[in-house]
C-alpha cells in the first residue's frame, strides 16, 4: 500500500488524504471533497478509507449492519460519563475519559492482527457518537437514548441527541460534515494518533491521544468561538441600532485594530480558498428550507461578505478567506446543536480518519521519530552542589 519514508524530514506517507493549499482542493481518498462530500454517506466514505476504494451495495449494508450493532454505550462508558457530569467535567475531557474506560471493556485483546485492530476501529467509529450524546443528555438530566438499528450514522448521532428522527434536510447536512472533515492530511490530532500507533501501542490509546490534541482551541476548538463572534455583532447591532452590514465593518476594523483576529477567517495552507468552506456553505443552504434557519444564514452570509470586503482593505495581501470554521459553526447551529458540542461533533467525524491513519501506520508505516533542533548548551563542565553560588547560566 504505502511505502516507507525515504528521509527523516518526511514523518510519513498516507494515500488518505492531500491537502493542496495552492490549489484550495483536498482529496479524500482519491476523491475531490467537491465530488464526494455531498453525495456519499458517511458510511461509504468510511469504507473508502478504511479499504482505498467505494463498496459495493453488499458491502456497504454489510458496514451499516456492524456499525448499528456497535452502537452501544458500554457499562464502563455510561459510568464514567455519569462521573464525568456529576464533577462538570467538559466536554471533550470527558469524552476522553469515556474512550479510555474502553480500556476496562475490553482489555488490550493478545490478538494483534489486521483484522482484530479494524474491528476496535469499527467499535470507535460505532460508538463515538453515542459518547457524545450521552454526555449531552446526562448534562441535561436525561437519560441517554439508543438508536433504531436501521438508520445511518448521522441519523443516529441526532437521535442519539434528540430521542427522535431528525428531519432529512439535517441528516444530509450533517452527513456533508462529517465527509467533510473526516480527514484533512497530517494535522496536530492525525499526527498524534500517527505517532502513538506507530509505537505499536493500540488503537485505544492512540484514538484518545488524538482527542487530547484536537481539544485544543488552535486545532478543534474553533468553530464556538467564530458562532460567538457572530453573537457578538448581532448584540452589538441591537445595541447600536445600525445596519448588520455597519455594525459589522466596525466590529472589523475594531478588531483588527485592537490586534485581534475575525474567527473562521485566513489559513496556514489554504490562500487561494478553503474547499471546505465551500462545500459547508453549500451544505448550510440545503438547510434554508425552514424560515428561522434561512434567515439566521442570510445573516451569516452579509456577516461574511462585509468581514471579506474590509480584511482586504485592512490586511490587504494577505489572502485572508473564509475558513472550515466559519461554516462548521453556521451548519451545526443550524442543525442546533449547542457549541460546546461542535468539537465532540467533529470527533465523531474526524474518528474514522484516525483509525484509517492508524490502520495504515500501524501495518504500513515505521516509527515515527522526527528530527529535532537543538538550541541548547553545550558541553558545559560539572559543578558541585557546595561550589554553586549564584544561578549557573
Ligand atoms: N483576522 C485578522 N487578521 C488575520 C487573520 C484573521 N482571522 N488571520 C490572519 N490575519 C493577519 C495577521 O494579523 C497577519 O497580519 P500582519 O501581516 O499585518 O501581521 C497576517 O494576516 C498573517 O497572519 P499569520 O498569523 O502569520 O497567518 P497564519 O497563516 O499563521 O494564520 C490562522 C492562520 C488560521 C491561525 C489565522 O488566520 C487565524 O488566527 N484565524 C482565526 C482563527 C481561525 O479561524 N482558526 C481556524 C482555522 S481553520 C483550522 C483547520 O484547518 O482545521
Amino acid at each position: 500500500m504505502t511505502s516507507a519514508p525515504s528521509d527523516a524530514l518526511e514523518a510519513t506517507r498516507t494515500r488518505l488524504s492531500r491537502v493542496d493549499g495552492q490549489a484550495g482542493e483536498l482529496i479524500i481518498g482519491g476523491f475531490r471533497l467537491e465530488d464526494l462530500a455531498p453525495r456519499a454517506t458517511f458510511e461509504e466514505v468510511i469504507f473508502l478509507l478504511w479499504n482505498d476504494r467505494l463498496p459495493t451495495a453488499t458491502e456497504l449494508a454489510d458496514l451499516r449492519d456492524r456499525l448499528a450493532q456497535e452502537r452501544v454505550l458500554a457499562p464502563a462508558a455510561r459510568d464514567s460519563l455519569r462521573a464525568a457530569v456529576g464533577r462538570g467535567v467538559r466536554s471533550m475531557d470527558a469524552l476522553r475519559l469515556a474512550v479510555e474506560s474502553q480500556a476496562i471493556e475490553a482489555p488490550t485483546a493478545s490478538d494483534d492482527s489486521p483484522a482484530a485492530w479494524l474491528a476496535q476501529a469499527e467499535r470507535l467509529v460505532a460508538r463515538m457518537p453515542m459518547l457524545a450524546a450521552a454526555y449531552a443528555r446526562l448534562r441535561a438530566g436525561l437519560e441517554p437514548i439508543a438508536p433504531p438499528r436501521e438508520i445511518g450514522h448521522a441519523a443516529a448521532y441526532l437521535y442519539a441527541l434528540r430521542g427522535e428522527l431528525a428531519d432529512s434536510h439535517a441528516v444530509r447536512a450533517l452527513e456533508t460534515y462529517f465527509n467533510t472533515v473526516i480527514d484533512h492530511g497530517l494535522n496536530a490530532s492525525t499526527f498524534t494518533a500517527r505517532v502513538v500507533a506507530s509505537t505499536h501501542s493500540d488503537m485505544v490509546a492512540a484514538v484518545a491521544a488524538a482527542l487530547a490534541a484536537l481539544k485544543g482551541p488552535l486545532h478543534g476548538g474553533a468553530p464556538g468561538p467564530a458562532l460567538a463572534m457572530m453573537e457578538e455583532i448581532e448584540r452589538r447591532q441591537k445595541e447600536s441600532g445600525r445596519s448588520l452590514e455597519g455594525e459589522t465593518e466596525a466590529y472589523v476594523r475594531e478588531t483588527v485594530a485592537g490586534g485581534g483576529r475575525l474567527m473562521g477567517f485566513g489559513h496556514r495552507v489554504y490562500k487561494v480558498r478553503d474547499p471546505r468552506a465551500d462545500v459547508l456553505g453549500r451544505a448550510a443552504d440545503g438547510l434554508a428550507s425552514d424560515p428561522e434557519r434561512a434567515a439566521f444564514l442570510n445573516r451569516a452570509k452579509v456577516i461574511e461578505q462585509v468581514t471579506l470586503r474590509v480584511l482586504e482593505e485592512v490586511k490587504p495581501g494577505r489572502q485572508l478567506r473564509t475558513n472550515v470554521e466559519f461554516y462548521t459553526a453556521m451548519l451545526l447551529q443550524c442543525i442546533g446543536l449547542p457549541p460546546d458540542l461542535f468539537t465532540p461533533t467533529f470527533a465523531v467525524a474526524r474518528v474514522a480518519g484516525w483509525t484509517a491513519h492508524i490502520l495504515e501506520q500501524r501495518f504500513d508505516g515505521r516509527l515515527i521519530r522526527p528530527l529535532e533542533v537543538y538550541i541548547g548548551a553545550e558541553r558545559r563542565a560539572w559543578v558541585p552542589l557546595e561550589s554553586r553560588q549564584h544561578a549557573e547560566g
